[in-house]
């Protein structure tokens, strides 16, 4: 257990031949000899989960996408990483791109998809060159064959993440969760959806209207498979869990000495992962671990939880998209849940009522503590906009909502009763660590989102 390198090298891969050199193409090789269906059957056995933060088992996602039917199919890697404390997904693509665009090949030839896209934030500076030179290398070596790779630079917004938003950006169209998951309603669908208007034809389209069923990946997850495939599904169950196999690259950031990322084997204790960026700072004692705004935090007693999304789910947690945010014993949980609800109800497009107004209404109550404004209404509109955020919701935004600030209400009871009778000793402020690099060690954090309104507007 500990540091392994799969994904993330510590030297990056300069360019093609230095791929080809460590073992690249012979993933797709490998793809291309068993087909398909054993494929699928290979990473099924190796048990390969996926990395975008709910752990979905990748063969069963390709078998449920190509099982789908329909003339047309897509595969999309989801580069978007909005996720605040994670960084994984730039950070492998900017040490290795090639493993990334090798997976999406491997899902395109096993999907047999006519179009494959990678959507990342047009924000992404490094990140983009680096995926825009491979693609071309890769091409230019016939390493792709026919296969046309878009590249689809997005917008900030936290639910360009969220794959029924990325299809509508991929389709020219503002970051809004559709109804239908994507291997039901996929790209350039003609199909009508729940009513709402249908996509226009596609060119040349001639029967009936189609799904296109489309498989979305996270970066993580397609850098995984081309070393899957090479080197086998005994030597992947190697590593890791029974129920989460491989590596995982997480992010740390918030009290530690560094901020960081790194890979390790799946079952490495979160505790492990935090001494190697200095968490908690000396002198200090953790109080409260974030993975991301998803789940509930872990606390002092919970840090040697392993790495895997068994333990941390039995743990009454998720391990997420693995981007820890760490909180001292200086740091007011009272706070920390009223930024980062604010962060939510900013971010949710407002498409479901009961998800714009809920996120709205706990997080002016969660002001109102904060303030040492808070009376047994706030407390009363918390419990009741808790209850029902999540109500007839398109997506998982709100659901997040609920997890993270219902549970942050429950383990720290005693912060909310100290603000209640004015009385919070805990000077730590949070702020919402949206990251846009990690310099040396130092996180630099999106300064625009603290300014950020719910219209997707920001403040001057
Ligand atoms: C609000 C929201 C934001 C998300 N942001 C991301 C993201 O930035 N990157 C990502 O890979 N998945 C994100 N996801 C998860 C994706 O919807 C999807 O589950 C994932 O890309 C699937 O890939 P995987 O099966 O390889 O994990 C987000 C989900 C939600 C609800
Ligand atoms: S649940 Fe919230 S964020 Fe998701 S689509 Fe509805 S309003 Fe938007």
């Amino acid at each position: 257990m500990g540091r392994f390198e799969i994904v993330l090298p510590e030297k990056p891969i300069a360019s093609l031949d230095d791929w080809l050199a460590v073992g690249g193409g012979q993933g797709l090789t490998r793809a291309k000899e068993l087909g398909p269906e054993a494929t699928i059957a290979e990473l099924e056995r190796a048990g390969l989960r996926g990395r975008g933060g709910a752990g979905f088992p990748i063969g069963t996602k390709w078998k449920t996408v190509r099982s789908a039917g329909g003339r047309h199919r897509y595969a999309v890697c989801n580069a978007a990483e909005g996720e605040p404390g994670t960084f994984k997904d730039r950070t492998i693509l900017r040490a290795n791109p090639y493993q990334v665009i090798e997976g999406l090949a491997i899902a395109a030839l096993t999907l047999e998809a006519v179009e494959v896209f990678i959507a990342l934030k047009a924000s992404f500076g490094p990140e983009r060159e680096r995926v825009t030179a491979a693609v071309t290398e890769m091409e230019r070596a016939g390493l792709v064959g026919d296969l046309s790779v878009g590249i689809v630079a997005g917008p900030e917004e936290y639910l360009f993440g969220e794959e029924k938003a990325l299809l509508e950006v991929i389709e020219g169209n503002d970051p809004l969760p559709r109804w239908l998951p994507p291997y039901v309603h996929g790209l350039f669908a003609t199909a009508p959806q729940l009513g709402w208007q249908a996509h226009e034809p596609e060119a040349g389209h001639t029967r009936g209207h189609e799904s296109n069923p489309t498989a979305v990946n996270n970066v993580e997850t397609l850098a995984n498979v081309p070393h899957v495939l090479a080197n086998g599904a005994d030597w992947y169950r190697s590593l890791g869990t029974p129920e989460t196999p491989g590596t995982v690259v997480c992010t740390v950031v918030g009290d530690a000495e560094r901020a960081g990322v790194v890979e390790v084997t799946c079952g490495t204790p979160l505790r492990d992962v935090l001494d190697m960026f200095g968490a908690p700072r000396p002198g200090r004692a953790v109080r409260a671990v974030l993975s991301g705004v998803t789940n509930a935090p872990l606390t002092a007693g919970q840090l040697d939880t392993p790495l895997a999304f068994e333990t941390f789910a039995a743990a009454g947690s998720g391990l997420g998209a693995a981007g820890f945010i760490v909180y001292d014993d200086t740091a007011c949980m009272v706070d920390v849940a009223s930024v980062l609800s604010r962060f939510l109800y900013v971010e949710s497009c407002g498409q479901c009522p009961p998800c714009k107004l809920g996120t709205g209404g706990i997080t002016n109550a969660l002001d109102d503590i904060a303030a040492g404004r808070g009376t047994d209404e706030s407390l009363e509109s918390l419990s009741h906009w808790l209850r029902v955020v999540a109500d007839g919701n398109r997506c998982f935004l709100p659901v997040e909502e609920q997890q993270l600030i219902g549970s942050i209400l429950r383990t720290f009871p005693d912060d909310f009763d100290a603000h209640l009778q004015g009385e919070c000793t805990r000077p730590h402020r949070a702020v919402v660590p949206k990251l846009l690099d990690i310099v040396d060690g130092a996180p630099v954090f999106d300064p625009r989102q603290m300014r950020k309104r719910p219209d997707w507007t920001y403040d001057p």
